[in-house]
């Protein structure tokens, strides 16, 4: 197993690309199954959870072709099983995707339920709610969700308990091809969504509302191929302005969206740090040390959770005190212990954790325990004395394309070696 290898507290200078967002492009993927023509993607990431997604569209029937300009074409007219088979989903919860897009083309689907990061219980009840609304039957059969339509599904009202992202994709994807009108309420906002909705409307969907907790979807009887983009990844692109942060180095990321990070930009702000934006691209820096201060994780458009890792790592070596409260998952500061080894200040109690912040973490061995969580660590590891070595990193390549080559672009001094010792993928010490 690959692990990945950080000579920390070199200050990050320089400019990185935004990659194609992992979270806006597997819904997209998923939709193809709705479309009755070939749909050709662009800007598609190269990563670990994307490659699932690809294998389980194929499985089922899909001609699925990639080429290395991150662009990939998926013809699913001939796709004839409505399954995700266990194999595939269990490494990554997003496979729910396919739920809603298969039981709206097929009338019926059988999936495994899903796995991916381990943070809390993160049930798909919520989907499953929404697809009985819509006239389906669900059970459960041998660790599969069995959901079956007995033919078209119909529109529904759908009021959701608790905002929830993929649920929301799911079941705007099954509403395009459902008979009749489907509203859904409470709906989350994330900028993801609305690049799905763009996506559908593209292909012939009749959606509006999409950015507002409010949708609206008039089914249609088919939605056809087309030419679709992946929207900037604003994780990816706010953990490498973190980076250069941390590090007391000053970094920008182009071919972004800075109004996909307003929460994140606004805090960091509050930190101290300067920040420059252009339409397509954020430059952040700091002079000295950032300054404590508080976050609360919320759905968009507040603080995104899939950044309170990455935050987390950026206040442990912040001048004072913060607290972060994460109201969105439960059991979602795995990062902390292992942030502790590399003597960070934090105490935790329930959903908040409180952090005093110090002037130098030290490397140690730590160990990756979900996608974000080794985004942190990979920050702490960067601004921390010595060397950290961080194993199990299957996690991050779930979500960060090329990240060691990324990071070497800037300066970082940052390498990944197998098992055997042997260092592989572009280099390096920058
Ligand atoms: C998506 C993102 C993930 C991000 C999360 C919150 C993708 C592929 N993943 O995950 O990176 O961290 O949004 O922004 O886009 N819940 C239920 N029942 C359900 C569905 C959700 O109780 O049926 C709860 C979850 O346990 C969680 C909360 O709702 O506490 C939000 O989860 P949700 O928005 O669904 O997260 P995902 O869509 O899985």
């Amino acid at each position: 197993m690959d692990k990945i290898f950080i000579q920390g507290g070199v200050p990050l200078h320089g400019t990185v690309e935004s990659s194609g967002a992992k979270n806006a492009a597997l819904p997209l993927l998923a939709a193809s199954i709705l479309a009755d023509g070939p749909v050709v993607y662009h800007r598609i990431p190269h990563l670990l959870d994307i490659t699932t997604m690809m294998t389980l569209i194929a499985w089922q029937g899909a001609e699925v072709t990639y080429d290395d300009q991150h662009c990939l074409h998926i013809d699913s007219r001939k796709a004839n099983k409505p399954q995700a088979p266990y194999d595939l989903v269990k490494t990554m919860r997003a496979s729910s995707l396919v739920l809603g897009p298969l039981v709206a083309r097929f009338g019926h689907a059988r999936v495994s339920l899903p796995g991916g990061c381990a943070i809390g219980a993160r049930p798909i009840d919520l989907h499953l709610r929404g697809l009985e609304a819509m006239g389906a039957s669900v059970s459960m059969e041998h660790g599969d969700v069995v959901v079956d339509a007995g033919g078209r599904l119909h529109g529904a009202k759908i009021d959701f308990s608790q905002v929830t992202v993929t649920g929301t994709e799911n079941l705007m994807m099954a509403a395009t091809l459902a008979k009749g009108t489907t509203v859904l309420e409470n709906a989350a906002r994330e900028p993801e969504v609305v690049n799905l909705a763009d996506t559908l409307r593209q292909l012939g969907a009749d959606i509006e509302g999409d950015g507002t907790s409010r949708i609206v979807i008039y089914g249609v009887e088919r939605i056809h191929g087309g030419e679709v983009h992946v929207i900037a990844d604003r994780i990816e692109t706010a953990t490498y302005l973190a980076a250069g942060l941390i590090t007391g180095g000053d970094v920008t990321v182009s071919h972004t969206d800075p109004r996909l990070l307003a929460a994140f930009l606004e805090k960091i702000t509050e930190a101290g740090a300067i920040v420059d934006c252009t339409v397509d691209s954020i430059r952040c820096r700091v002079n000295g040390r950032l300054r404590a201060c508080d976050i609360k994780t919320m759905p968009h458009p507040g603080f995104p959770t899939d950044l309170q890792a990455q935050f987390m790592a950026l206040m442990c070596t912040a001048e004072g005190n913060s607290v972060i409260a994460e109201t969105i998952f439960e059991n979602r500061f795995m990062h902390v212990q292992e942030l502790l080894r590399m003597g960070a200040g934090i105490t935790l109690d329930g959903h908040f954790a409180s952090i005093h912040g110090i002037p130098q973490l030290s490397g140690a061995p730590v160990m990756a325990t979900d996608l974000r969580a080794s985004a942190s660590l990979v920050l702490a590891g960067l601004a921390a004395k010595g060397e950290t070595i961080l194993s199990r990193v299957y996690h991050i390549d779930r979500g960060y394309e090329r990240i060691e080559e990324k990071l070497g672009s800037l300066g970082a001094r940052i390498e990944r070696r197998n098992e055997t010792g042997n260092s592989r993928g572009a280099m390096i010490y920058g």
